[in-house]
């Protein structure tokens, strides 16, 4: 009898510990990744959904674990046990036809919500306020452009994202900027296997799928009217647009961990993107100015630049420069990618690096410099981008920049004809030009 009672005593305690050491690991919540700190109506909608389905599957387990831990303990086996065999029955038809109901009852608890839930996310909204003609505060847009929610093209590629904005006619990289509040439709498709967009606090998850446009809507915080009804507020005016305009500031402007989420290969875990969610006229500054894109290092126009480059290249000096044509000539970067602005870089095969300074990550989010305060972190920056070019295998197994650096697309050659990678000194110029556009 002692040896049953501390065997089971024993039990207690491990199975007691496994159940505070589980809580203790999912104690902080409101992580950069968490899925139960929401930022935005589509994340908060699933949260809602999960919520439903753990307090339903919850009640379940505790009357089935209850029943069954019950009958174990009353029913067991004493020592010298002489009671009779309880009577063997076939089943009882009231009990049957009761569980039956109560599982139909629970499912259709979870499966109404879970319709519902399923038709807000796939519609993106068509309020007039979510229109882009009716906040966007740059150029002038065509009017079916104004008509629709602001449309993002997300296309993945191993190992990295694209984010193209088709009405505004920019394209960027691994770094997405969206206006808080706002309803953002995204289109969804992928260039080689399938990867899944996944930005726990705000949406998720939706696969990209190769020969297949998916959609699916996302915004940053609540809209004018949801902010309200959460507040209890009613009516117009300046002041409660103040109130909301501080509500977006305070709680949503920020910059937001995104994953890939479907097993894409050997650099999968490294498919990572950032969102930032900025109020409008930030927006329309960043939109201005990745249409802008950069000029030359020394105010040159381009042709004067590039009449240089093929004429005089050592009249054009210093680190800039000297990486600017490392750019364009022995490193081969314009072939895969574009900097807007600079004409003879149009390369599509990788991300567009135009501001790629003022991004706070490189090499989708894998390399990150953003500060505590959210500055950038100049040195860690350039530290980076010269650990991202010279040895770009290492920091993301299997990319294709590093096929093209001599293993696979292309080869470098050096000035004798030869074969030959980049020297420490050409990488260091590479970083501190790729450093300056921003
Ligand atoms: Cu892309 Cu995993």
């Amino acid at each position: 009898m002692k040896t049953i009672s501390s065997g089971f005593c024993r039990f207690i305690q491990y199975f007691s510990a496994l159940i505070v050491v589980a809580f203790l690991g999912g104690c902080n919540l409101d992580t950069r990744m968490s899925t139960f700190v929401t930022k935005g109506p589509i994340a908060e909608e699933q949260l809602n959904l999960f919520m439903l389905t753990v307090w339903v599957t919850g009640i379940i387990f505790v009357i089935v674990g209850g029943v069954f831990v019950y009958a174990v303990i009353k029913f067991r086996e004493r020592p010298n046990d002489d009671r009779p065999m309880p009577s063997q029955g076939h089943g009882n038809p009231l009990v049957e036809i009761g569980l039956i109901g109560a599982s139909i009852l629970l499912l259709a608890i979870i499966a109404v919500p879970t319709l519902r839930a399923i038709w807000f996310t796939q519609e993106t909204p068509d309020d007039p306020e979510s229109r882009l003609g009716a906040w966007y505060q740059g150029d002038d847009l065509a009017e079916e452009e104004a008509e629709n929610p602001l449309i993002i093209k997300v296309i993945g590629y191993q190992w990295w994202w694209a984010f193209e904005y088709p009405q505004l006619g920019i394209t960027t990289a691994n770094e997405m900027i969206i206006p808080a509040g706002k309803v953002v439709h995204l289109e969804l498709r992928s260039i080689d296997v399938i990867h899944s967009f996944w930005l726990p606090r705000i949406a998720g998850k939706v696969d990209l799928i190769p020969g297949r446009t998916n959609s699916m809507w996302i915004q940053a915080g609540d809209n004018f009217a949801k902010w309200k009804e959460k507040q209890g507020l009613e009516g117009e005016g300046p002041e409660l647009r103040q109130d909301y305009a501080k509500y977006l500031e305070e709680e949503i402007h920020d910059y937001y961990y995104g994953q890939c989420a479907e097993y894409c290969g050997e650099s999968h875990a490294r498919m990572l993107f950032r969102t930032t969610a900025v109020d409008d006229q930030a927006f329309a500054e960043w939109v201005a100015d990745e249409k802008a894109g950069h000029g030359t290092p020394d105010g040159k126009s381009w042709d004067e630049w590039y009449t240089a480059y093929e004429e005089n290249p050592e009249e054009l000096t210093g680190d800039l420069n000297e990486g600017l044509k490392l750019f364009m000539g022995r490193a081969k970067c314009a072939t895969c990618h574009t900097v807007n602005g600079n004409p003879r870089a149009l390369g599509v095969a990788g991300p567009n690096l135009t501001n790629i300074g003022s991004r706070q990550s490189i090499a989708a989010g894998w390399l990150n410099h953003r500060a505590e305060d959210g500055s950038i972190d100049v040195e860690k920056q350039y530290d980076n981008l010269y650990k991202w070019i010279h040895e770009p295998e290492v920091v993301k197994p299997g990319n294709l920049m590093w096929k093209a650096n001599g293993g696979g697309i292309g080869e470098l050659i050096d000035e004798h004809g030869e074969p030959a990678l980049l020297t420490d000194e050409e990488v260091s110029k590479l970083s501190l030009y790729l450093q300056s556009l921003k």
